[in-house]
């Protein structure tokens, strides 16, 4: 059967989550930028969402965004708070002058906190060691809980406050509300511990809270997983229940995802490990040396294929009626049409837009078919260390190889 042409692919028309129409089906995926010095806004920040959606995304997530200063997993975390609103304008601003729509992923880091980084006591679901962080967490109170639920929808009406036209809560990738899920992590014996239905309760009420501050035609995107790729964790049995429970408590689209943060973190992103340039990245004397010596057993590598989440996805697809956005993998044209094909309303896309921002609109005009994103994951190497950037895509000698902070990146404003 012969293809239909770029301008008239499923990919290329608009679509709607809730009340948002969004002039194509690709959005960038929340990927953590490192450019929020101090917790907030940075211009280098807006710069980099203004030119992804000037590069024909329809939707740019800004990723990883605290609900309160001791919900950060690091120090240079931005996290959602009054002072920031004018600087979040900006950047929506931006976004909104190149034909773009911009969201913002609202999250907890739970037990991946570390007090030297943050200088708050991590909390968690249970008292459970996190070897990544060298920390215990201590556990959620009722009170701790309710408290977080608040800041999760208290962040919501900040977020919308500043121009942004959705928001994405994270729970998924072993993030707070995701430890909560997780029998791994929560091990509790009360009300939010032990059964499905009691271990969805704290996440299922978050997106609750933030629907009921938002009204009924915001977008709340949910990110969750569908496996935590470690013995004891979520599977895909349990994710169709949460996705569907997610669904009955207002979400406006799902983003099905996988992998634990704390034990399976390149289980999300798959292919290469740059276990030498995460450590050279890393402040921490301790952890890299850890790092050099042990990131291979400590740190499991996943094999990359395209479209590398879609087999489950699309479980997560049958189980509901709202929007599903495929993530994972989705680097070409071929894999736009696939997903569209498949069922899926929108993609999320990574690395392929951190390599090139431009790809989208390069897709829709037929100028390339493909990204040439190898999946070094070189980027996420960097993201510790400094802001964001596609390390393959630097010139001159030291193309190819890891750069240290400092160093001129593709993203830099
Ligand atoms: C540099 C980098 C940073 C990321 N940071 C986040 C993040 O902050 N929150 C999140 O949910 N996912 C994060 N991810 C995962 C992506 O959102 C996405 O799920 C994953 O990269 C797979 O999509 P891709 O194959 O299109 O890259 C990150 C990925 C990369 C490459």
């Amino acid at each position: 059967m012969a293809k239909a042409p770029v301008e008239t692919r499923k990919a290329f028309t608009p679509g709607k989550i809730a009340g948002l129409t969004l002039r194509n089906r690709i959005i960038r995926a929340g990927c953590f930028e490192g450019m929020c010095e101090n917790g907030s806004c940075s211009d280098l920040l807006i710069e980099h969402h203004r030119k992804v959606a000037a590069g024909g995304a329809a939707m740019t997530t800004v990723s990883y965004c605290s609900v309160s200063e001791a919900a950060r997993a690091y120090g240079h975390e931005m996290w959602m708070r009054k002072e920031i609103l004018p600087d979040l304008r900006r950047l929506t601003d931006a976004v909104h002058k190149e034909g773009g729509a911009a969201s913002i992923q609202l999250g907890h880091c739970g037990y991946f906190a570390s007090k030297a980084d943050t200088g708050f006591q991590p909390v968690g679901a249970s008292r459970k060691f996190n070897l990544f962080r060298i920390s215990f967490p201590k556990p959620m109170t009722e009170a701790d809980i309710n408290q977080v639920i608040k800041q999760f929808a208290d962040a919501a009406v900040m977020a919308r406050e500043a121009g942004f036209d959705a928001v994405e809560i994270h729970s998924g990738h072993g993030y707070l509300l995701s430890q909560f899920l997780s029998p791994y992590t929560n091990k509790r014996t009360d009300n939010y511990g032990g059964s499905l239905e009691n271990r969805m309760r704290f996440p299922a009420a978050v997106v609750r809270a933030v629907r009921q501050a938002m009204g009924p035609d915001f977008p709340v995107m949910v990110k969750m997983n569908m496996t935590d790729g470690i013995k004891g964790g979520i599977e895909i049995e349990d994710a169709v229940q949460i996705a569907k429970r997610f669904e009955a408590e207002g979400a406006s689209a799902l983003v099905p995802s996988c992998g634990f943060t704390s034990k399976t973190p390149f289980m999300m992103m798959r292919g290469n490990l740059p276990i030498l340039e995460f450590a050279a990245a890393d402040k921490s004397f301790m952890r890299k040396f850890g790092l050099v010596f042990f990131g291979r057993f400590m740190c499991q590598e996943f094999h990359y294929e395209d479209l590398f989440l879609m087999e489950d996805a699309l479980k997560i697809l049958k189980a509901v009626k709202i929007p599903v956005v495929l993530v994972g993998g989705i680097c070409s044209l071929d894999d736009l049409d696939k997903a569209m094909n498949a069922g899926f309303e929108f993609v999320e896309i990574g690395r392929a837009i951190i390599k090139d921002p431009d790809i989208v609109k390069k897709w829709q005009r037929a100028e390339v078919t493909a990204s040439d994103c190898d999946h070094c994951n070189r980027c996420v190497a960097v993201m510790n260390g400094g802001p964001v950037y596609c390390v393959c895509n630097e010139k001159g000698p030291l193309k190819r190889r890891f750069q240290p902070k400092g160093l001129p990146g593709t993203w830099r404003a």
